[in-house]
């Protein structure tokens, strides 16, 4: 039997807690398939305490994320935080795409956007490949069993996207340490704050280093592009970067961890695995993507008007929790959604949200992915766990649905 770690509030009252439980390590909860059939739209309780419209069916989730009705921005009054301390003091000159509607919302994320073009991102392909070289060196010199979690998955996206905002070499470690904190639900809230507080003003040393030595990175060219431009403050560019560094983290470590433990549960899709190329590689990771569906507390938005969603009418200040994980398992889209296939073809998708929210960092989470578990599977032929896959432990309380550790050996 699987051990999960669950630290959140039991239930009291009727509402159910969102998110719910995964009742396997590859299974979804069991309510999203009854609520998906009978085109349900009920209310459940954030971790913040809030009430909101539970949407599961692919349709829906697609037309709810398109809707400009609904508000991503977290000052709104009913915005259902996906966690206590998400949002608390949030000040509004730190303020980011992230949490704007349009029209900001599209010319601040224009300025990062091409950054991560899937052009931008091939550059650094190479780059990543060295990240993922250097430590997976280190775990052959160091010897099984290591934990995959500390040794790759956690190291490589912090990694990589130090290296596009041009933090140097010496500060991965620090900066990874902080980003830790910041998403790890464990970590008191004075203490989040802290870490966060601390992301910002070490991007504000670096932008006013970058002013005085340019370099080719993110933050050379937004200071001479945009904030030189007066289009955009230099705490806004520090907040970004903290921004960016966060919302690319747990997500892509726990796909690398849990893509591995797919794999390795899967042996005829590994073996399947081992033979592709390059374009059919694409292919299994968004099956991957699909399958392991690692962002399950859902999209997050707050009516600013009345609408109707599958019949139910919704009025402004009503929270909405966008499910995308039950959306990639909804059988009326996808043939026998709980089957690993990763030859599946046309696979349209939502891991990575949908409309003008939708993933800015997808091309650049997507190379990660491919390069870490090819190299890794290339680099340790006889790679397998290192105790009973029964006795791995998963968080469902992160903001990533993700295994605590994942023990390896070769
Ligand atoms: C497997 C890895 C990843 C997954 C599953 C994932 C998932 C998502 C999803 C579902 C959204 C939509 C949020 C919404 O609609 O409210 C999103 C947005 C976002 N992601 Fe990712 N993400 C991943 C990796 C990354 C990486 C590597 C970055 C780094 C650049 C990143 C940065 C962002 C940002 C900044 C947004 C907000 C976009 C906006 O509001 O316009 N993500 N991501």
């Amino acid at each position: 039997m699987i051990f999960f770690v669950t630290t959140e509030t039991q239930q009291t009252s009727s509402i159910p807690n969102f998110p719910f439980i995964r009742p396997e390590p590859f299974g979804m909860p069991g309510q999203y398939e009854g609520l998906r059939a009978t085109e349900s739209v009920p209310q459940v309780r954030s971790a913040d305490g809030k009430l909101a419209w539970l949407i599961t069916r692919y349709e829906d989730v697609r037309s709810v994320l398109m809707d400009e009705r609904l508000s991503t921005d977290k000052n709104n009054p009913g915005y259902p935080l996906q966690n206590r301390f998400f949002g608390t003091g949030k000040v509004d000159e730190e303020k980011t795409f992230f949490d704007m509607d349009n029209p900001d919302h599209g010319v601040f994320r224009r300025m990062f956007a091409t950054e991560f073009t899937s052009k931008a991102v091939r550059n650094i392909v190479p780059r990543i490949q060295a990240i993922v070289d250097e430590r997976l060196d280190r775990m052959a010199a160091a010897g099984g069993p290591q934990d995959l979690n500390t040794s790759l998955s956690l190291a490589l996206p912090t990694r990589a996207l130090c290296l596009i905002i041009g933090v140097p070499y010496a500060d991965f470690d620090r900066l990874q340490e902080k980003t830790d904190l910041l998403v790890s639900l464990s970590t008191p809230p004075a203490e989040a704050a802290q870490a966060s507080a601390e992301l910002r003003d070490y991007f504000l040393e670096l932008i006013a280093a970058k002013r005085l030595s340019p370099d080719d990175d993110l933050i050379s060219r937004c200071i001479r592009n945009f904030v030189d431009a007066g289009q955009l403050s230099e705490v806004q560019l520090a907040s970004t970067c903290r921004i960016l560094l966060v919302a690319g983290f747990e997500t892509t470590a726990s796909m690398i961890t849990l893509g591995t433990l797919a794999l390795l549960e899967h042996p005829d899709q590994l073996a399947l695995f081992r033979t592709m190329d390059d374009q059919h590689v694409g292919r299994a990771i968004e099956e991957l993507l699909r399958y392991l569906a690692v962002a399950h507390v859902g999209r997050r938005r707050v009516a600013i008007a009345e609408l109707e969603i599958a019949g139910h009418t919704i009025v402004p200040g009503d929270g909405i929790i966008i499910a995308t994980d039950a959306a990639d398992s909804d059988s009326s889209v996808f043939t026998d959604p709980r089957r690993l296939d990763i030859t599946r073809q046309g696979n349209p998708i939502v891991s990575f949200g949908y409309g003008v929210h939708q993933c800015i960092g997808q091309n650049l989470a997507r190379a990660e992915l491919r390069i870490a578990l090819t190299t890794l599977f290339t680099r340790f032929p006889n790679l397998r766990l290192a105790r009973p896959s029964s006795e791995v432990a998963f968080d469902q309380n992160a903001m990533a649905y993700r295994a605590v550790d994942l023990p390896v050996q070769w």
